[in-house]
């Protein structure tokens, strides 16, 4: 078997296929803080997280990513890194890093890094050495400091928002004696904790070659590039205009948005990636992956950074985002496949992430919104393509209500109280058992990380495992059935079904069909067909709504 290639059976072998092993993979996310309790804190961590590393290959994955681990004073969940190759102290030590990617090679899991480009925390070494320096000191280069607009500088320099909320810029705080002039100020794309990086400047494009080196040497396979679309910013800093963050349709015109140098970047990293020779990793450097946080709604614009010789992934944010609606969803996946087709990639297909409202919510709630998204979860894994589930998805979580004086992410908080916030898909996993915390440590339950529900005794792992019906054995059915079913070339795909968008149709490679039912009336199976797989029960031919099956084609 050449380099680069895999079998498309895993591990338990299957149909030989010459493409790349990530073109097809299935990824999981694995946030380290609400997955497993190695030490009993109430934080899930390193040690937690190794010794469950099997749920994930038991659910047929072929990579997990695993989100910041590193020091950071948690302004922003651990997106706020204060020292980018290091493990911090509440996940444990670098000996546990490499017991973790060793444990996950071991299982054939690929372990992707998350690497967070476009700002440090404002307790990085260089950023405290930014501010303890001279207006004009170098060590300001590396950040965006301006000064501000109007009398006294005292108005921000341009009208940038923050994504969470407010202005974009933070006034640097005065020193007695050292500021005379009018005030200074810092930009800060996320939280005033995490000041944006300059990436014109040289020192902190090696810094970051400094850390892609560093895991790659620590067993690394791959990296998911945070926000990558928000490196460079518009020469001059250009005002964005009115409704900058409501209007997805121009994000990527925004001047902090999209820009030209990312390209360049992204196909350096990518020639890195596969130059650093790797004694610790699963991947050899040519299999490395890639995969960008990309939020545009343009999918040509989104696509630009999944071209050859850049980024192998890019998370599809219009699919991550698109309502469970039949006619809306054909075109999100019309586009996503005839985009990523043109520049010769595959699709990263997303259902749910640590930012987003988990499926089974965002889909209706309740009955409705379990219904939907198992059905969803078989439409997206009968795609061509690589997938990425999230840790809870495969268990049917819905969000948490997570009480206001236990919330955590800053969203809440920058939002005016708005917007309650992504802590809902962050509370720690229902592993077993019939109460908090549910397996998931050895800490009393209010000592969890984010406090867990009381009624998720029915969606524990352990649960789970003893139900055939549940939606842990449905996804891990998915995976198997998948690999045995190489979608192959997407270019080949075609989707039937009525423009109303009631129900849709495709084939995945030559012996399977994907039906998926929006409803609102039932679908009767043609006889010729054989259910291989069903999100809800299919009696008589008859497919309910908002149900998804897999066919299996008889031959006449
Ligand atoms: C990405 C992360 C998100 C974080 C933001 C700022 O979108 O997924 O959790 O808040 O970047 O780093």
């Amino acid at each position: 078997m050449p380099a680069g290639t895999h079998t498309g059976g895993g591990r338990t072998g299957g149909p030989r296929q010459a493409e790349p092993w990530w073109r097809d993979a299935v990824c999981y996310e694995l946030y380290p803080r609400a997955f497993a309790d190695g030490d009993g804190d109430g934080t899930g961590d390193l040690r937690g997280a190794t010794a469950r590393l099997g749920h994930v290959a038991r659910l047929g994955a072929d990579a997990v990513w695993i989100t910041p681990f590193h020091p950071s004073p948690l302004a922003d969940a651990g997106y706020d890194i204060a020292d980018h190759t290091a493990v911090a102290d509440a996940m444990g030590t670098l000996d546990n890093w490499h017991a973790f990617v060793d444990r996950a090679h071991e299982l054939g899991l690929r372990v992707l890094v998350d690497l967070v480009p476009n700002h440090t925390s404002s307790a990085h070494p260089w950023f405290r050495a930014a501010l303890a320096a001279d207006e004009e000191g170098p060590e300001r280069e590396r950040y965006v400091f301006r000064t501000g607009r109007g009398p006294g500088g005292l108005l921000p320099p341009n009208d940038w928002r923050s994504a969470f909320g407010g202005p974009a810029w933070t006034r640097v705080p005065r020193r007695d004696g050292r500021d005379a002039g009018p005030a200074r100020w810092y930009l800060h794309l996320h939280t005033p904790d995490q000041p944006d990086l300059d990436w014109t400047r040289p020192e902190v494009v090696a810094e970051y070659e400094r850390i892609i080196r560093f895991w790659l040497d620590h067993g690394a396979d791959g990296f998911r590039i945070d926000v990558a679309h928000t490196l460079f910013k518009a020469p001059g800093l250009p005002d964005a205009g009115p409704r900058q963050h409501e209007d997805p349709h121009r994000w990527h015109l925004l001047p902090y948005y999209d820009r030209e140098p990312l390209h360049p970047l992204y196909r350096r990293w990518r020639t890195l990636v596969e130059e650093h020779p790797g004694p610790r990793g699963l991947a050899t450097p040519a299999e490395r992956l890639l995969v960008g946080e990309v939020i545009l709604t343009d999918q040509r614009r989104l696509a630009r950074y999944a071209r050859p010789g850049e980024l192998h992934h890019v998370f599809n944010s219009p699919y991550a985002e698109c309502p469970w609606e039949g006619r809306a969803l054909r075109r999100v996946i019309g586009e996503a496949l005839a985009a990523t087709t043109a520049v010769g990639a595959p699709v990263a297909w997303v259902l749910g992430s640590h930012d987003a409202v988990r499926a089974v919510t965002r889909f209706g709630g309740g009955e409705k919104g379990v219904r939907r998204a198992r059905a969803a979860a078989l439409l997206t894994l009968a795609l061509p393509g690589a997938v990425y589930l999230y840790q809870g998805e495969e268990l049917g979580l819905p969000q948490a209500d997570v009480p206001e004086e236990r919330r955590r992410d800053p969203l809440w908080r920058m939002s005016g109280h708005t917007d309650p916030g992504r802590d809902g898909c962050r509370v720690p996993l229902p592993w077993s058992g019939t109460e908090p915390p549910y397996g998931f440590g050895d800490c009393a339950p209010d000592r969890c990380w984010l406090p867990q529900p009381g009624d998720w005794a029915a969606l524990t792992v352990r649960a789970q495992e003893e139900d055939p019906g549940s939606t842990l054995e449905l996804y891990r059915a998915a995976t198997r059935v998948r690999r045995a079913h190489p979608a192959g070339p997407a270019a080949r795909l075609r989707m039937a079904g009525p423009a109303s968008g009631e129900w849709l149709t495709f084939r995945r490679g030559a012996g399977l069909r994907c039906l998926v039912n929006f409803g609102p009336g039932d679908l009767r199976i043609a006889p010729a067909h054989e259910v291989l797989l069903a999100s809800a029960p299919v009696a008589d031919g008859i497919v309910p709504a908002d149900t998804t099956v897999w066919l299996r084609v008889r031959e006449r």
